[in-house]
């Protein structure tokens, strides 16, 4: 970061996992931050954790995301606390399990609402702000999921497929601009998070081999934080989710699901 100039992050899912993880980052690297979550609780303790490790500043907005009109109020709130957002990070979103015509719909329409039309709402309203300064980055919570269908996560996965196209498509927008903005789609596989008992999963099969499978949050902010500053359009973290999205290219969409499927189904002994 340049010498004596204070920079701010703005962070959705600031309160656990990955979100946490990449405050942590970012506060290692003397960014101020703004961390927007529900539980207030939780977001307190990471905060007077990251100010006295690190000394930054950190401002808490307490919003439900999946609700109408959640997103301008954030970025209302940010302009009451008069600093531009450098860098804009849309992490929160969530899962749920489950055959895709038994789950009452309001849970799809509160997932969908957060996962896409909030992060796609502050994306719109902070990149405006970022092409007008030419100055400015995002980071959006793509997934492995994002790359194939997956059956009893199904609505998930389209969630996150919409994510990477639009976070790919707008890192080109930039690019044939050239605008210094830029847009990284991040996308983990299987990473230890309270995400999976929120969204049903405690007795799935990617639980149960949780130890072969799942990243540590911190290690894959480590990769995101990098990939971030070096502008990469998209950040897939660990060897074996890249080389597993790069075989599946090649591999039939029908299969793909029937392979998926399998990690979800629920794990008998
Ligand atoms: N864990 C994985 O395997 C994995 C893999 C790929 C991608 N991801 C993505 O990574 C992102 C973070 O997930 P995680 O794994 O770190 O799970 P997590 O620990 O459950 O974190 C989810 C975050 O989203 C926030 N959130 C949930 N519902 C919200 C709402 N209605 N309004 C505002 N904030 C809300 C939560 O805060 P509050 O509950 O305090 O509101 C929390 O901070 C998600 O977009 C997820 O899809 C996760």
């Amino acid at each position: 970061m340049e010498e004596g100039k204070k920079k701010t992050v703005l962070i959705t899912g600031f309160s656990s996992g990955i979100g946490r993880a990449l405050a942590q980052q970012f506060a290692g690297d003397g960014y101020d931050i703004i961390g927007v979550a529900r539980d207030k609780a939780k977001m307190e303790s990471t905060a007077s954790e990251l100010n006295s490790q690190h000394g930054v500043e950190v401002k808490l907005i307490q919003k439900d995301l999946a609700h109408d009109g959640a997103a301008k109020e954030v970025y209302d709130e940010v302009k009451d606390f008069g600093r531009p957002i450098d860098i804009l990070v849309n992490d929160a979103g969530v899962g749920q399990h489950g055959k895709f015509a038994e789950i009452p719909y309001e849970r799809y329409s509160h997932l969908i609402h957060l996962n896409i039309i909030s992060l796609t709402h502050l994306t719109h309203l902070f990149l405006k702000d970022m092409i007008s300064r030419d100055s400015g980055r995002i980071l959006n919570l793509g997934s492995v999921a994002g790359f194939q269908p997956g059956p009893l996560l199904a609505v998930y996965h389209a969630t996150k497929a919409y994510v990477v196209s639009l976070s790919e498509a707008l890192a080109t927008e930039l690019e044939e601009m050239n605008s210094k903005v830029s847009v990284t789609c991040l996308c983990p596989g299987p990473t230890d998070t309270a995400f999976f008992d929120r969204a049903d999963m405690e007795e799935t099969n990617v639980v149960h081999y949780k130890d072969k499978l799942m990243m540590p949050p911190q290690e894959v902010a480590e990769g995101a934080y990098k990939a971030l500053m070096d502008g990469e359009r998209i950040f897939i973290p660990g060897t074996m989710n890249k080389v597993s999205t790069f075989i599946r290219r090649v591999i039939p969409k029908s299969t793909q699901s029937k392979t998926q499927m399998k990690y979800y189904e629920h794990h008998e002994e």
